[in-house]
This record gives structure tokens, C-alpha cells and sequence, in this order.
């Protein structure tokens, strides 16, 4: 996708997410000059920041998700059975554009309407040897209810609402009826390991430089800040 567009989901992003009231933290407002030069390990290696992904298939407004990491734990906390084993993201589904279906491996996930429209997630189970097994159902917690789930079930959460997605429970969402504010609580998270998708893509864009970055992905961080 090209550099451009990924500047101006930055900025109609930024935007959305002012309108709820909510402000991100002061590093997501730092040039990549500004990046490069400051280099905080706190930001650069716990992987904050912007992150805006259509999956590597150049079709945002239909495979696409904004996201922003606000925070990230430490992943030998994990080994350690103690420490800062959490994590935060904001994130922004379009109406209609979809995050494919995909389980994690360690990560568990409060996946929360913070505004908009409605955020509709398909579920499956796991099969066994970890695919999606299309015929079982499934119970979730959704804001401390167990709610049960038929197979490829959709639940619709209105804003205000959550589910929490254990390790293994398949999963895709998107906005209905208008975009969806969305915040994500979860386990200390390394998305270059723990995203298995259901159809081969990739997780990360893959950028055209048609011009400068107003900020660097963190998908950009090995290259921009080697
Ligand atoms: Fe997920």
C-alpha cells in the first residue's frame, strides 16, 4: 500500500479517536526524525505505535485494521510467571472492512467497543490439531457472562461491550453500520510470532514510498531505525 494512504488513515485515525474524547500518548505524535533520535527501548523494542495493516493485499477498505500499540509487556515476565505480562491497543474496524479470521497462540484478548458501530466478531473453535473446527460451538466471556457460540457465530457488541478471546478461539471482525472505536486488552503480545491466519497472508503491509512518512509504522522500525 502506498505510503500516502497509510499518512491519511494516520491522520482520519487520529481523528476518530479524538472524537471520543480519547488522546493517545505523547510518542505517537513524534516525527520519524524525532523517532530516530530519541530511540526509547520502551517504545522501539516493546514495538509501540502506529500500525496500520491491510494484510499485504493492497485492499484496505475491505482487509484492513488500524491499530496503535499503547503498551506492551515484557515477554520473559511470561517465562518468569510475574511482572509486566499485559499489553494495550487501539484500534479502528471500518464499517465493512474485515480483520480475517485468525487465532493467537499465547495471547489472550478483551476485545472492547469503545464507540461507534457495532463490532460484529465471527467465531470458531479449535480443532484438536489447532484448525478451525467448523462444527463444534463455543462459550466466550463477554463482560463476565458466558455467552455460548454455534460454530462461525456472530456476536454483535454495542458500544460499551467486550468478549475475551482465549489462545486457540478463531476469530474475525469488522465494523457494522458505521466505523468502531475499538480498545484491546490482552497478554503481553509479539505479533511477529503469534498471529496464525486461517488463509496465508501477511499480518503487516508491505509499503510503496510515494512520500515521506508522517510517522513509522511499526512494521517500519527494523528498516527506518537500523
Ligand atoms: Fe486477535
Amino acid at each position: 500500500m502506498k505510503r500516502s494512504r497509510v499518512n491519511q488513515i494516520i491522520r482520519e485515525g487520529e481523528a476518530f479517536i479524538r472524537s471520543f474524547g480519547q488522546v493517545l500518548p505523547p510518542f505517537a505524535n513524534w516525527s520519524p526524525a524525532e523517532l530516530a533520535r530519541r530511540r526509547p527501548p520502551g517504545i522501539v523494542d516493546a514495538r509501540l505505535g502506529w500500525d496500520i495493516t491491510d494484510y499485504g493485499q493492497g485492499r484496505f477498505d475491505e482487509l484492513g485494521l488500524f491499530l496503535f500499540t499503547a503498551r506492551n509487556g515484557r515477554a520473559a515476565d511470561l517465562a518468569a510467571g510475574g511482572g509486566m505480562l499485559y499489553a494495550e491497543k487501539v484500534m479502528i474496524s471500518r464499517r465493512d472492512q474485515l480483520s480475517p479470521m485468525h487465532r493467537h497462540v499465547v495471547k489472550a484478548e478483551d476485545i472492547i467497543n469503545r464507540g461507534g458501530g457495532t463490532l460484529v466478531i465471527e467465531l470458531f473453535a479449535s480443532a484438536p490439531d489447532g484448525s478451525i473446527d467448523r462444527q463444534a460451538g463455543l462459550e466466550v466471556p463477554t463482560d463476565g457472562v458466558m455467552r455460548s457460540v454455534e460454530a462461525g457465530g456472530k456476536l454483535q457488541l454495542a458500544p460499551g461491550e467486550s468478549v475475551t478471546l482465549m489462545p486457540g478461539v478463531w476469530h474475525a471482525f469488522w465494523g457494522e453500520g458505521a466505523d468502531v472505536l475499538i480498545g484491546e486488552v490482552s497478554t503481553v503480545n509479539d505479533d511477529l510470532t503469534d498471529n496464525v491466519f486461517a488463509d496465508p497472508i501477511g499480518r503487516f503491509s508491505s509499503i510503496e514510498e510515494d512520500e515521506e512518512p508522517i510517522r513509522l509504522l511499526v512494521s517500519d522500525y527494523d528498516r527506518w531505525l537500523a
